[in-house]
């Protein structure tokens, strides 16, 4: 099959690092993706084992279409009925960018007529149009006259592993949450420190990577399993294989901090769930304003704080300057890596970095600093105009 696994952009080098652990073959990068080749056994590992994905795509007819009757013409002729039966209820999803194809509204509208002609004129029955948690979802993008069609095999979003019972004004995606960890080198051994840590998503996403829990451990839905030929005993397989992998307690602690108490309780219920796997007694969970604490030792610490925005600071060039002097007096020998959308605001830090990365949180523009804090990092005249 021809796959595509999607993701947000800036992640593409990493999702092509874990579609190449899991074996898969023809890996191409594209904007906000990677192509790849596999079976379905690869299929099902990549929904349940990729933690930078939010979503897997089998790419089923790639095309040049002149017209709209071109459009209608060639999503009729596919043998949709191979994939799913006139019970399933559906969904198109168009993305158009292009000169001749304006509307991505009627480019979905003529793929539904299309589909449901087939089905009518073989059954005289039709499967249902359904928006919202439809059981197939068809995906349609036409760049200029290059019509892709597939077939989304996640569904929601991978990146709702479904174990947060509670969300805070500005969660991060568990994607990015992942993501992150790993783009600051986070492997499990270092001590964490998130002072930040409103729900904790970076606090399970690293609790799952240390354990090497699979991403979609929690998640029962994808939209495969509706498919006709969905293959139980393989998913139960990869199920299986990947559960031996979870490894025993091991390495550093997770400190999750938050100057909220009830941003403390959410963290904690957050974990909740991982009780199963034992080993909760590595992640320290206290109510801390970060501008008042100090390290007994160093610690990788990911901050991923307000940006003024959803969570509004009085000050918040302010805040970051006191972010940036407390790195640098009471945090000496650590590492610290900083996400943040607010660009004048990350100049007042005004530590040296060592490395910027530009990713989006959502639609959100955002920079990740990392800061090393030795001695003498701290810059002398601030703010300073490297960003
Ligand atoms: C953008 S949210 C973090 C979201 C989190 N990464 C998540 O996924 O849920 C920022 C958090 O910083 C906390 N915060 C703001 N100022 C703080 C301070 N001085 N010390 C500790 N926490 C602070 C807020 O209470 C808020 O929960």
């Amino acid at each position: 099959m021809n796959l595509v696994a999607k993701t947000y952009a800036g992640l593409e080098d990493l999702l092509v690092a874990e579609l190449e652990a899991l074996g898969a073959k023809d890996i191409v990068k594209i904007r906000r993706g990677v192509t790849f080749t596999g079976d379905t056994k690869l299929l099902y590992k990549c929904n349940y084992l990729l933690r930078c994905a939010t979503r897997v795509l089998i790419n089923m007819k790639v095309s040049e279409i002149a017209d709209e009757q071109a459009l209608y013409d060639t999503v009729y002729k596919i043998p949709w009925e191979e994939y799913f039966t006139v019970k399933e209820s559906f969904s198109v999803d168009a993305v158009v960018v292009s000169d001749v194809f304006t509307h991505s509204q009627y480019v979905a509208l003529k793929t539904k007529d299309a589909i449901v002609d087939r089905f009518r004129r073989k059954y005289h029955k039709r499967p249902n149009v359904q928006r919202i948690e439809p059981d197939v979802k068809i995906n349609i993008y036409i760049f200029q006259n290059t019509l892709t069609i597939s077939l989304d095999s996640s569904g929601e979003s991978l990146h709702r592993r479904n174990y947060k019972i509670h969300q805070v004004t500005a969660p991060l995606s568990e994607v990015l949450a992942a993501a992150m960890l790993q783009l600051a080198g986070y492997t499990g051994e270092q001590d964490l420190l998130d002072p930040m840590c409103g729900s904790g998503t970076l606090g399970t996403e690293a609790f799952m990577l240390k354990r090497n829990i699979p991403a979609a451990y929690f998640r029962t839905h994808f939209c495969f399993k509706q498919w006709i030929h969905y293959r139980p005993e393989i998913w139960e397989q990869v199920v299986e294989e990947a559960q031996q992998e979870i490894l025993e307690p091991n390495g550093g602690v997770i400190i999750c901090r938050d100057k909220q108490l009830s941003s403390i309780r959410k963290t904690e219920q957050n974990f909740e769930p991982f009780e199963e796997f034992g080993g909760l007694d590595q992640v320290i969970t206290k109510r801390k304003d970060f501008l008042r604490t100090e390290a007994d030792q160093p610690y990788l610490i990911i901050i991923n704080p307000p940006y003024d925005d959803k969570i509004e600071v009085d000050d918040i060039l302010g805040f970051y300057q006191e972010i940036g002097t407390r790195l640098k007096h009471k945090y000496v020998g650590s590492t610290a890596w900083m996400l943040s959308s607010h660009f004048d605001a990350l100049k007042f830090v005004g530590l040296a970095t060592s490395q910027r990365i530009e990713l989006f949180n959502g639609a959100l523009p955002v920079k990740y600093m990392k800061y090393e804090l030795y001695q003498g990092s701290k810059k002398e005249d601030k703010p300073t105009n490297e960003l």
